[in-house]
């Protein structure tokens, strides 16, 4: 079983990715952080308590960053076409006063259970990495105490999504992607090289929501402005970048990784470009320089990773 904390900004892809999480059987899901990112705090945090009611989740849901990691930093403009005012597609997502927020702060969460669970935790992060950055400045030593960090983000040898250098997760708060990339723990990068192969259409998904149980059917729902944004890019189909970080933790062997040092263009033109120097290759003196080597997923197997992906969402 991997023990996971979920981190991230729900968000379409996101609530496909936390379904799969709940619903795998070699995941046990402790815990869920929120960022902003897809949208402001207040409203990712709404829609994972939402989640978490409608899908009957036991792991405790904790309200993370609102803001960037380095202080007076602008957040950029949420992406409303993508995901919707409501980040959730535009559902009308419900009041959910009467679901129970865990009393501490996402970052003092994941402190906390990292170090109640030592080695055994893998944290998976989806949105900005705000939350892991803030638990990394507060208390340095869980470096040695998490199992690995997941990571949906950056782009290493294919444009980003957000600027032709950088990835939305990554460019939303380089700083604390870097710092996240460089702290001596394990991280694995799953940038847009394979998120963008993992790409499931409206039938495909329309056949889950018809085998599935109601979890399924609203997943279906509220995914339906999201694949209509996708729809110009992907014909009738969407990208699941989400889910792709978790397939990683139950299913490594679907992928091909590359390690070498990581690092986050802080500022100017490439700001939140991600650029790995992998292992082996000579340069002269440079910022890669004397950092932990990291592995970054490069190739899938697509068809394999879609199968498990769409064999746990049927899961009852
Ligand atoms: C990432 O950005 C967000 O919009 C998605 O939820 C995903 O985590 C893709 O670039
Ligand atoms: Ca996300």
């Amino acid at each position: 079983m991997h023990k996971v904390i979920f981190d991230t900004d729900p968000g379409v892809d996101d609530a496909m990715a936390l379904l799969l999480l709940e619903k795998h059987p070699d995941i046990d899901l402790i815990g869920v952080t929120t960022t902003f990112g897809n949208a402001a705090i207040e409203t990712t945090t709404r829609n994972a308590l939402y989640l978490k009611r409608e899908w009957k989740i036991a792991a405790p849901v904790a309200k993370g960053a609102g803001v960037k990691y380095l202080p007076g930093e602008e957040v950029h403009p949420y992406p409303k076409h993508i995901h919707g005012d409501d980040g959730l597609g535009n559902i009308g997502v419900p009041d959910v006063s009467d679901v129970p927020l865990d009393p501490r702060a996402a970052e003092d969460f994941i402190i906390e259970t990292v170090k109640a669970n030592p080695g055994e935790v893998t944290l998976v992060a989806v949105g900005r990495m705000t939350n892991l950055a803030n638990a990394l400045k507060k208390a340095p030593e869980i470096t040695g105490l998490v199992k690995q960090v997941v990571i949906m983000g950056g782009a290493l040898d294919v444009p980003g999504n957000v600027t032709p250098a950088a990835e939305a997760n990554i460019h939303g708060d380089a700083a604390a992607a870097d710092a996240v990339m460089i702290a001596p723990w394990d991280v694995v990068l799953v940038p847009l090289d394979v998120t963008l192969k993992l790409v499931m259409s409206r039938s495909q998904l329309g056949d889950l929501a018809r085998q599935g149980d109601d979890a399924v059917k609203l997943l279906d729902r509220l995914s339906q402005f999201y694949i209509d944004f996708y729809d110009g890019h992907f014909k009738d189909s969407m990208v699941v970048h989400d889910t792709c970080a978790c397939l990683y933790v139950v299913a490594p062997e679907l992928f091909t990784t590359r390690s070498g040092v990581i690092r986050v263009f802080t500022e100017g033109l490439g700001e939140g470009k991600t650029m790995q120097k992998p292992d082996g290759m000579g340069f002269g003196p440079s910022a890669w320089d004397g950092q932990k080597s990291q592995l970054g997923c490069v190739g899938i197997d697509a068809e394999g990773a879609m199968t498990l992906v769409c064999e746990t969402l049927v899961r009852t």
